[in-house]
């Protein structure tokens, strides 16, 4: 299946050209493809603050090229340019706070800088390093989506209905995809009937960009407001809620785009499977649960504004963009590690000492 995932691969949203990170602006699609070149650690922050590049592994992936910008920019200056990258790495990790990607790549990419401090090559070490990162993100997501389909074949086989929330895709990662990878290989296989893309408010992941990746690949998508989810698991035969993660704890708990929570709290009481798909890089085994998790909260323009119009009564708002889905609520999380059925603090925890499937 490697082959034709690798050959489905067509949409990407990182491009490393060696002088700049090019990003691909994910706040005009899905009708305008502009790529915005970046060459220093600020522009790299300030464009996953405003949400240029999103997605949990994709910003950590932006963020180590980064890294790199830093590197250069700082040695070019002189001086203990080594020491005053510290300051690029900062700016960088306090870019978003829920997803755990952009901490743990900036921390292999802190590791390897540590480690080739005195080497001449320190700048060519950083950039393969960063590479790497990219292209491990691209091999997890391949061998996620193999796991996935593995999951969704042994409990109901073919014709699924199955519906997903925000973007996961491979506009949110390095390669493939997360959940919408699992969808998108289920779809390969001859096993995806239809499925619903919950719209995503306030930001409109899911009807400006799961909705255009999913309809560029002849993939049959319906769009539907976040609020009739409920509605359509009664109604619609649905069978799996397919979702990504920014962060999931010890014990399984798993942040993900705020809406998450209510879809698993409605999978449960309509009997419909619920399955994370996350890499590895998102599993964070210093928090013990969920209720440590910091949950980013965004503009009240977000919520007040459509397409810069302003359509809401002026009064005070609450934005966060993330909630907690507790781990006894998830029928199975899949990883490229393998996959964690009723997840909980020791499953999670021999999961993580295992190696990559692939
Ligand atoms: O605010 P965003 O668009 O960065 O949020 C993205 C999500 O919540 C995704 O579901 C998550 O990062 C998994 S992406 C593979």
């Amino acid at each position: 299946m490697r082959d034709r995932l690798l050959a489905a691969e067509k949409v990407k949203a990182i491009d490393w050209r060696g002088e700049a990170l090019y990003l691909l602006d994910q706040r005009s699609l899905p009708f305008d493809e502009s790529w915005l070149a970046h060459t220093s650690a600020e522009a790299v922050a300030q464009a996953i603050r405003a949400m240029v590049v999103r997605g949990a592994p994709a910003i950590g992936i932006a963020a180590a090229y980064g890294v790199v910008l830093a590197a250069r920019v700082r040695k070019a200056a002189g001086g203990d340019w080594v020491g005053a990258l510290e300051e690029d790495f900062a700016l960088l990790a306090d870019a978003r706070p829920t997803a755990v990607n952009l901490s743990w790549a900036l921390n292999r990419m802190r590791d390897r800088l540590n480690r080739a401090k005195a080497r001449a090559d320190v700048l060519h070490i950083l950039e393969v390093e960063a590479v790497a990162i990219h292209e491990s993100d691209r091999e997890a997501n391949l061998t996620m989506a193999q796991l996935g389909v593995d999951v969704i074949r042994r409990h109901q086989g073919n014709a699924q209905t199955v519906l997903t929330h925000c973007n996961t895709g491979a506009l949110a990662t390095g390669g493939f995809g997360t959940a919408l990878g699992v969808i998108r290989a289920a779809w390969l296989e001859g096993m995806i009937e239809q499925v619903y893309a919950d719209e995503t408010r306030p930001w409109l992941q899911g009807s400006r960009l799961t909705a255009w990746e999913l309809a560029n690949e002849g993939i049959p998508v319906v769009l539907n407001a976040d609020s009739a989810a409920a509605h359509i698991m009664k109604t619609k035969g649905v069978t799996w809620v397919i979702v990504g993660a920014d962060r999931i704890t010890a014990n399984g708990d798993v942040a993900n785009k705020i809406g998450t929570y209510q879809l698993a709290v409605n999978a449960m009481h309509h009997g419909v499977r619920f399955m994370v798909v996350a890499p590895s890089s998102t599993i964070d085994m210093e928090l013990a649960s969920g209720d440590d998790i910091p949950i980013e909260e965004r503009d009240a323009s977000e919520l007040l504004e459509v397409g810069g119009h302003c359509v809401g009564a002026p009064v005070q708002t609450f934005n966060p963009v993330f909630d907690v889905t507790p781990a006894d609520l998830i029928d199975v999380i899949v990883t490229e590690k393998g996959i964690v059925e009723r997840p909980d603090t020791a499953k999670m925890a021999q999961l993580m000492c295992r190696k990559r499937l692939h």
